[in-house]
């Protein structure tokens, strides 16, 4: 059984990566912690506790609100048109019983690692606040956290927020370089692989056939809040009726790590110019000697990434 820690802003792509990882075998989910992000830290623990009460887990999810802006940079504005005004695609979920727990993100991070020591592992869907946090509060979480699997940058192809830079990274980089360069075991899965991992309206329509009975309210779910996503990227033009399983795809990778291929590469996160602000530069040379190593996705076969998510729900 893998245990997890979710830390996340939930958007669409947040609420499928959980809704995954709520249905995927032999997974225990310790707890999920939220970020500022495609939505104020405030709505992301809210969506999440919806999310957790449609889905109805079995066992008791604790969920911890944490950064509300990042380590230095002035607060910045949330994400709408990608994600809906409540984060989720406007899609309207029931209220949840459960509250945020009393202790902030970086503390139960740190406690959990602390009763755990090497059994977890850290899943990031958003900027890496709460890590960074989490890290001045205790050095020793690099060797007590099993891994860290990212959702986040790019370092073959272009970026999504600027020509170079993904989002989550983009929008906490000082926080990022604090990560990748701390000695964390960290596992970064981005736009390389996530944007040829593309969920579409025919996946859909199968989800809507073949789904279990008791996964229908989350296939409705997803049906609503992904008609949003979908839209959003009819409008600019990109991936038409299709659009890409960021954070999914992370998860599925932490889970089922032979899910892609790797390379370790030294990387840093630049953090001053404001032309490649957020930037993942990876020292790609024969002998890299620039940042800190970790290890890359750089493939996926995205037809059994795509079938190992919508299989779950089945
Ligand atoms: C990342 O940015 C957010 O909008 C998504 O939820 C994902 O985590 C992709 O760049
Ligand atoms: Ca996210």
């Amino acid at each position: 059984q893998t245990k997890i820690i979710i830390d996340c802003d939930t958007g669409i792509d947040d609420a499928l990566a959980i809704l995954y990882a709520l249905r995927a075998p032999n997974v225990h989910i310790e707890g999920i912690t939220t970020v500022f992000g495609n939505t104020p830290v405030e709505q992301a623990a809210d969506n999440t506790l919806r999310l957790l009460a449609l889905a109805n887990p079995g066992y008791d999810i604790p969920v911890a609100l944490g950064a509300t802006r990042a380590l230095v940079r002035e607060p910045g504005t949330f994400a709408p048109h990608v994600h809906g005004e409540n984060g989720i695609g406007n899609a309207e979920l029931a209220p949840s019983p459960q509250k945020p727990i009393d202790e902030s993100a970086a503390d139960f991070i740190v406690r959990k690692a602390n009763e755990l020591p090497g059994e977890i592992v850290l899943v990031t869907l958003g900027r890496l606040t709460n890590l960074a946090h989490a890290l001045d509060q205790d050095p020793e979480l690099t060797r007590k956290l099993k891994k860290v699997v990212v959702m986040g940058g790019n370092v073959l192809g272009p970026g999504n927020i600027t020509p170079v830079a993904e989002a989550n990274i983009w929008g906490d980089p000082e926080a990022a370089d604090q990560v990748f360069t701390s000695g964390l075991p960290v596992t970064m899965v981005g736009l390389d692989v996530t944007l040829k991992t593309r969920i579409t309206e025919e996946h859909l329509n199968y989800l809507n056939r073949f789904g279990r009975e008791e996964n229908k309210p989350l296939i409705a779910f997803m049906e609503q809040s992904l008609r949003y996503y979908f839209n959003f990227y009819r409008e600019v033009n990109y991936y038409l009726g299709s659009a890409p399983m960021h954070d999914p795809l992370a998860m599925m990778v932490a889970l089922q790590p032979d899910m892609v291929t790797y390379r370790r590469m030294k990387v840093r996160v630049e953090c001053q110019s404001p032309l490649t602000l957020g930037m993942v530069v990876a020292d790609l040379r024969p002998q890299p000697t620039v940042g800190s190593e970790i290890e890359v996705a750089i493939d996926v076969d995205p037809e059994r990434a795509v079938g190992a998510f919508l299989s779950v729900f089945m």
